[in-house]
């Protein structure tokens, strides 16, 4: 990030199928990635593109009985459509088949050739199909295809070979002197160790009676290129290289080239070789991350295991989705997609902990300021450990994104909306408002919604859709959808009078698949079930002592009430739990007015999984007895403080 520019790349994706999650992911980071970077000011060029020629893309053609012309131009708008729904901003999409491209792989072989870079020779060896790639006896694992386990078919014919062995040495030597290019570190003695062996020239054509979608070489009409010898250019044919010096200047070397693992050798020794025998100079890092698995399994067609990213996006949205793939990948390694580890992750931090502080804070901005922030109040030593917890983020997220430690830098993000949980807690402004302190409502509320201000900025880059909604509805305008780090790392820059909108439940809780099933006997059938089996009926199930022991039952004290306006049976309140207070949802409209309930003591389950009604979070649930429509809380006989044990 020294640099003045960033130019970051995803690999091209072949386009001999339909996007998964693993295409997602790649295009997101780099999305997230270069969305910081805008954020930091710096200049930044996103490309991604796909890879249209080979062997791949024919053999879908062939099965779709289409022309491979054809199979491109179908499925790279599933990518497009894909890269659209996801909000990816990247600048420029390359296509290995428009001619902009082609004419400089045309160009770079040309010029090889001329120099004796390629030369041509016998070629007899292994090859496997799938990979499109040649292996020596040696390179096989038990007569199997290396990197596939795929069998793999034994070749005698003429090609064309790029020197690449000639570089081996100077390569070995850039690595080892260069601990940024391959990243994470792993993968950098991963390609060490493979260049310790013995490095093969590249087999760089393919013929044409065997494969003719491809750019033909220049040399010889009977050959196409290899499709990685083709691919790996476009990183700088799509900038400018050969046809516009000043553009190409501007952005190369790239900053980053995002991979995967599996294509590890291929971007970290024939593409650095490529580029120095035609005098370019390398990327500054290829950085290559981890596998998506589907629980413990690869996914695979044949497992039936992939996992859409069109449809996650339709079921949680698009910013959910994207949060969860940042936030769950340690950059590097490899990670488990569940939708029930999906679920856990989306209400723990967001319904829970950003969701409900959004709208807490925004309500009670609402509610008790009519909406219009005050003069920015200087923190004092109430606001001390959410601030620093606040602007601490601010610069973790700022040197973990360097590290390339996203998940890390989201988490301190996450702290930093914790402690804004904490600090509404602690200064209870509910009651402050009740107690008419205008002042220190105020100054709790304007620091509140400054927390608010910076973690919707942090946290942009990941959800841009949400963050600008919030950020909206903070009054921020303009800089809703152009957050600036800078502006990030001064506290206080929420002006006075920012008019504050309302905003609809940012993140409503999404029910476990284990809770719907939890909620099954409750439905009608269920009744109908018990009141034909008569009352005994209740007593066919019977719980241990050890499970009743798991509800956790606290007595709580009401500080705050009040109706919630589309609901005519729910009261939203704040509730007193010794040092705690919790925001309840009750249905209790009916039976009680909120102001009859001040002070209160009431009995609350407190280990009840969170949820959101009609866009409120409730934590929490209180006991009432009930006959028919009669109703009353359940209360204690005499005083005993909030926060005492029920059993
Ligand atoms: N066309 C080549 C790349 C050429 S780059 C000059 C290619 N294409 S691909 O369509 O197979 O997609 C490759 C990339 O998709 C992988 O490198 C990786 O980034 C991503 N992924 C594919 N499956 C993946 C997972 N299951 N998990 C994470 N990413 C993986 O290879």
């Amino acid at each position: 990030m020294e640099r003045n520019t960033f130019y970051i790349t995803t690999p091209i994706y072949y386009v001999n199928d339909k996007p998964h999650i693993g295409h997602a992911y790649t295009t997101i980071l780099a999305d997230v990635l270069a969305r910081y970077h805008r954020l930091l000011d710096v200049p930044t060029h996103f490309l991604t593109g796909t890879d249209e020629h080979g062997q791949k893309v024919q053999r879908a053609a062939e099965q779709h009985r289409i022309t491979p012309r054809q199979q491109c131009d179908r499925t790279v708008v599933r990518f497009q459509q894909l890269w659209e729904r996801l909000g990816i901003t990247h600048d420029d999409f390359i296509r290995t088949t428009e001619e902009r491209h082609q004419v400089v792989v045309r160009q770079i072989l040309q010029d090889l050739y001329d120099r004796g870079e390629i030369y041509a020779a016998e070629y007899e060896g292994w090859y496997c199909v799938p990979c499109e790639r040649f292996f020596t006896q040696r390179d096989l694992r038990d007569g199997l295809c290396p990197e596939c386990s795929r069998a793999v078919e034994r070749l005698f014919e003429k090609n064309y070979f790029f020197r690449m062995s000639a570089y081996q040495d100077w390569l070995l030597q850039t690595i080892e002197g260069n601990p940024d290019f391959i990243r994470p570190e792993h993968r950098r003695q991963e390609t060490l160790g493979f260049l310790r062996q013995p490095l093969n020239d590249l087999c760089i054509s393919r013929p044409k009676n065997r494969l003719n979608w491809g750019i033909e070489l220049p040399f010889d009409q009977e050959y196409v290129t290899y499709v990685w010898f083709d691919a790996l250019v476009n990183y700088i044919s799509a900038i400018g290289y050969g046809a516009d010096p000043e553009r190409f200047e501007r952005w190369w070397p790239a900053s980053c080239h995002l991979i995967g693992k599996d294509i590890l050798t291929t971007h970290t020794v024939y593409w650095p070789t490529m580029l120095k025998a035609i005098g370019v100079a390398l990327p500054r890092t290829v950085f290559a991350h981890g596998w998506w698995l589907v629980g413990r399994d690869k996914m695979s067609k044949s497992l039936g295991n992939v996992v859409n990213p069109m449809e996650m996006a339709d079921t949680y949205g698009v910013d959910a989705f994207r949060y969860f793939l940042m936030a769950e990948m340690t950059l590097g390694q490899d990670a488990a997609f569940t939708e029930e580890a999906f679920v856990n992750r989306y209400n723990a931090d967001l319904a829970n902990d950003l969701g409900n502080l959004a709208s807490r804070v925004l309500t009670m901005v609402q509610r008790s300021l009519g909406g219009t922030l005050p003069e920015a109040p200087a923190p004092a030593a109430a606001e001390e450990e959410l601030v620093s917890a606040v602007l601490a983020a601010v610069g973790h997220m700022q040197s973990y994104l360097t590290q390339m430690q996203l998940d890390r830098g989201i988490a301190e993000v996450l702290a930093a909306v914790r402690a804004g949980n904490r600090y509404f807690d602690r200064m209870k402004p509910w009651k402050l408002a009740k107690q008419g302190d205008g002042a220190a409502l105020a100054r709790v509320l304007y620091h509140s919604s400054e927390c608010l201000r910076i973690v919707s900025g942090l946290l942009f880059p990941v959800m841009p859709g949400k963050m600008t909604a919030l950020r909206q509805a903070l009054g921020l305008g303009e800089a809703a959808a152009r957050p600036r780090f800078a502006a990030m790392a001064a506290w206080g820059g929420l002006a006075a009078g920012t008019r504050v909108g309302a905003l609809g439940p940012l993140f409503p809780r999404i029910a476990a698949a284990s809770e719907t099933l939890a909620e099954a006997p409750r439905g009608k059938s269920a009744a109908k079930a018990s009141a034909k089996a008569g009352p005994e009926a209740e007593n066919l199930v019977t719980v241990g002592i050890e499970d009743f022991a798991k509800v956790r039952l606290r007595t709580g004290v009401v500080v705050d009430a009040c109706r919630i306006e589309e609901s005519d049976r729910l009261l939203k309140l704040q509730v007193e739990i010794g040092a705690d207070i919790r925001q309840i949802v009750a249905g209790i409209a009916g039976a009680y007015d909120p102001d009859s309930l001040l002070g209160r003591t009431v009995i609350v389950v407190t280990n009840l999984e969170p949820a959101v009604l009609f866009g409120v979070e409730s934590d929490g649930m209180l006991l009432a007895a009930r006959k028919g429509r009669k109703m009353r809380l359940l209360t204690v006989d005499g005083e005993i403080p909030s926060g005492a044990a029920v059993s």
